[in-house]
């Protein structure tokens, strides 16, 4: 059974499950938290179903075996398609991230026109059209793969001229859609939002799931969370690849200036 004294884990294929990990530790600083980046094998956007529920699978594990209470998949990849085979197998509660960023596009449509950005495998997936039209029937969606957006991102770049041209070359068809809501659908571009806002005008509203997922996961808890705020000072960050490049993106990801983190480099084994 869950209790308060159990951290919650969250992990990603590198660091953009960050923008969801800042979102929980500001909802829920009477948490601990532990966060997993599996930079070593980023992007898992580009790889085949069967390696990402096996990636999955093994960052679970490692969360699992830490005590954790709770997995938040802060990877859209891996909810799109390994969400099902880890809630089946997988003795806690596991969230995922295409349910709520669905439902926030949905409250926030007014012309019921979506559009959907991710990594290729969350796009081809057809998860989040889907999820879209189950729940409100006269949708229109329309998805584009931004495959480029996390290598981007992942060394650092978050705006100018380089950032801006990639940003038009895959959301300039988008544009002629005449969306009037977009979902960032990867942990990855809440980065971009500036750039992507920029290029759509202000008419558009750019919805990421970070603050759903938070509010899911307080729900859930309720009363069991204790009142002692240590989600900061008591949260690790475990990573499979170079810790100093960790150090210094973490906090664009985090949307925050602290620099002081505990981290551990790790290796995941089947
Ligand atoms: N941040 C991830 C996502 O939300 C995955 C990016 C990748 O590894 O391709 O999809």
């Amino acid at each position: 059974m869950q209790n308060s004294a159990q951290p919650i884990g969250v992990f990603d294929s590198g660091l953009g499950g960050l923008t969801v990990f800042g979102e929980l530790t500001r909802t829920l600083p009477q948490e601990r938290f532990i966060y997993l980046g599996d930079m070593a094998r980023t992007p898992y956007g580009s790889k085949s179903r069967e390696t990402i529920i096996r990636y999955s699978r093994e960052c679970s594990a490692f969360l699992l075996e830490q005590g954790v209470k709770i997995i938040v998949v802060a990877c859209n990849t891996a909810s799109s398609l390994a969400l099902e085979a880890l809630q089946a197998e997988l003795p806690c509660p596991v969230i995922g991230t295409v349910e709520q960023a669905a439902k926030c596009a949905l409250q926030a449509t007014r012309s019921k026109r979506i559009g959907v950005i991710g990594t290729e495998a969350t796009i081809s997936s057809g998860v989040y059209q889907a999820r879209l039209q189950q729940l409100e029937a006269g949708v229109s969606v329309f998805s584009q793969p931004c495959p480029l957006f996390v290598p981007l991102v992942e060394q650092g770049m978050v705006s100018g001229e380089i950032v801006e041209k990639v940003v038009e070359l895959y959301l300039r068809e988008l544009r002629s859609k005449e969306i009037d809501t977009l979902i960032l659908g990867c942990t990855h571009y809440p980065v971009l939002a500036p750039v992507l806002q920029d290029f759509l005008g202000e008419k558009v509203c750019i919805v990421e799931c970070s603050k759903a997922i938070a509010s899911e996961v307080r729900e859930m808890l309720g009363a069991e969370s204790g009142n002692e705020t240590r989600s900061e000072a008591e949260s690790k960050f475990y990573v499979t690849d170079s810790l100093s490049r960790f150090r210094t993106l973490a906090p664009i990801f985090l949307r925050q200036t602290r620099t002081e983190f505990q981290a551990e480099k790790i290796e995941l084994t089947e």
